[in-house]
C-alpha cells in the first residue's frame, strides 16, 4: 500500500473534519498534497476559509447514519476524528459518549473492511486509564489499563475508546492504524463558553478563557495532576509520517505525544499567566489569579482523574522516524495569541 502526496487520483475522507485536529489536517492536506479531500462533520465553523476550495468536497453528515459511513468508506484512506471528547460531557452524556466513541467507529470500521479502505482511527491517551502519579512511560503494546468503577462514569469515554480499538484490531481483513493523542493544543481548540460552546472545555482552552475574561484559573484538586501537551503542528507532522509509511503503520497503534512537555496543571497555570501577561504587556498582578476547586464540585458525580500521562515515543521513532519538536512555551504563546485575536473583540 503506497500513496504519493503528488498523486491527484488519491482521495482521503476526514470524518470530524470541522474539529480542532480535523481543520488543521484539512489545511495541511490542501497545502502538502494534490489529493481530493472528503470532509465530513456536523458543522464546519472552523473551516469557513476552505468552503470553496476546488479539491475539498463537504458533507454535513452524522457518522451514526449507515449511509454516511458507507459513503465515507468509498475513499481509499479514511481518517476518523469524530467523537464527543470533552471530559465534562463524559458524566452528563454517558450513553452518547459511548455511542460516539464505540458504536460509530465500529460501524465505520466494518464499512472500511468491506470496501478495502485504510482506516486511521483516533483513539486517546485515556486508554491507559486511571494512571497513578508514578513517572511511568505509557507504551502502546505493553502498558495495562486500569479503570474506575462503573459509577465513575468519567471512564465511559476511555472504555469506549479502548473497546473500539479492540474491535478494530479483531477485523483480520481491515488495514488499520490507531493513533492515541496526548493532549494536543493549538489555535482553534475547543471553544469559549457562552460564545461558541457550552460547558467546560479542556484545560488549555479553559485557562485561555479565564485569562481573557479576568476570571480565576481553576485548579481541580489543587492542579497536581500532570499532562504531556503536544503541539498541533507536531501532531500534523506525525499524521503525515503515518500517511507516508502505510506499510509500517498497518495494524499498529501509536502514541502521539511529547514527553518533554510534561508538567502539572498548577505549573501550566503559572506558565500561562506569565505568557499572557507578557503578550498583554502588563504585570502578573494585573491578570487572573488561580483558585483551587474540588473535582466533584466542578465536574459533578462520576468524575475521576488520570494523575499522570507520559507517552513513550520509542515506537514512533523506531517505525516512523518521528520525534516531536515544539517546546510547550512556543505553543502556549501561539495558542494564547490566537484566543486573544479570535475572541478579544467579543468579550
Ligand atoms: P473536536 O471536538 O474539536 O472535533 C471532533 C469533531 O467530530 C467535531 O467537529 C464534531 O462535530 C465531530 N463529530 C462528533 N460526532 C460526530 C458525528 N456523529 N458525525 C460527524 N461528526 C461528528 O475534537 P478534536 O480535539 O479534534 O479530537 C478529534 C479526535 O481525536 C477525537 O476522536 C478525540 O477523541 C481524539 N483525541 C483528541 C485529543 C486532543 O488533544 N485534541 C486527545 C486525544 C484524543
Ligand atoms: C482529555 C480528554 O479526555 C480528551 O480530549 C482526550 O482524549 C484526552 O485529554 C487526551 O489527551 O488523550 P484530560 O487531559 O483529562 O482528557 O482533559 P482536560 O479537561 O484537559 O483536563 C486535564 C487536567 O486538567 C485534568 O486533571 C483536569 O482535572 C484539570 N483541569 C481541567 C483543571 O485543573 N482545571 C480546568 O479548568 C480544567
Amino acid at each position: 500500500m503506497h500513496f504519493s502526496f503528488n498523486d491527484p487520483s488519491v482521495s482521503i475522507a476526514i470524518v470530524g473534519a470541522g474539529g480542532f485536529i480535523g481543520s488543521h489536517l484539512v489545511d495541511a492536506l490542501i497545502e502538502r498534497t494534490t489529493w481530493r479531500i472528503f470532509a465530513v462533520d456536523l458543522d464546519f465553523d472552523r473551516l469557513q476559509h476552505r468552503l470553496h476550495h476546488s479539491r475539498v468536497d463537504f458533507l454535513c453528515g452524522d457518522l451514526k447514519n449507515e449511509e454516511v459511513a458507507l459513503r465515507i468508506a468509498d475513499c481509499p484512506i479514511v481518517v476518523n476524528l469524530a467523537a464527543i471528547c470533552v471530559p465534562s460531557r463524559y458524566m452528563l452524556e454517558t450513553k452518547e459518549v459511548i455511542e460516539s466513541n464505540y458504536n460509530h467507529p465500529v460501524s465505520l470500521a466494518l464499512a472500511c473492511e468491506k470496501s478495502g479502505s485504510w482506516l486511521i482511527h483516533f483513539s486517546t491517551s485515556e486508554v491507559y486509564g486511571r494512571t497513578s502519579s508514578e513517572p511511568c512511560l505509557l507504551q502502546e503494546d505493553t502498558s495495562p489499563m486500569t479503570l474506575g468503577p462503573i459509577g465513575a462514569s468519567r471512564w465511559s469515554y476511555a472504555c469506549a475508546k479502548q473497546l473500539a480499538e479492540r474491535y478494530i484490531a479483531s477485523l483480520e481483513n481491515l488495514s488499520w492504524t490507531v493513533l492515541r493523542p496526548f493532549n494536543f493544543i493549538g489555535p482553534r481548540m475547543d471553544f469559549m463558553p457562552g460564545i461558541d460552546g457550552e460547558g467546560i472545555p479542556r484545560v488549555l482552552a479553559n485557562f485561555c478563557a479565564a485569562l481573557l475574561r479576568g476570571e480565576p484559573l481553576l485548579l481541580v484538586d489543587g492542579g497536581h495532576s500532570r499532562r504531556s501537551f503536544t503541539s498541533i503542528h507536531d501532531a500534523i507532522h506525525f499524521i503525515f509520517a503515518v500517511l507516508a509509511h502505510p506499510d509500517k503503520s498497518n495494524r499498529e497503534a501509536f502514541n502521539i505525544g511529547n514527553p518533554d512537555n510534561e508538567l502539572s496543571i498548577e505549573a501550566l497555570a503559572t506558565l500561562m499567566r506569565s505568557t499572557y501577561a507578557s503578550l498583554r504587556g502588563v504585570s502578573l498582578e494585573g491578570i487572573s489569579s488561580v483558585q483551587n476547586v474540588d473535582a466533584k464540585t466542578y465536574y459533578g458525580a462520576g468524575y475521576e482523574d488520570s494523575l499522570r500521562r507520559i507517552p513513550s515515543i520509542e515506537k514512533s521513532q523506531r517505525l516512523l522516524d518521528y520525534t516531536p519538536k515544539e517546546p510547550l512555551e512556543i505553543t502556549l504563546k501561539e495558542t494564547l495569541s490566537w484566543f486573544i485575536d479570535h475572541y478579544g473583540s467579543v468579550l
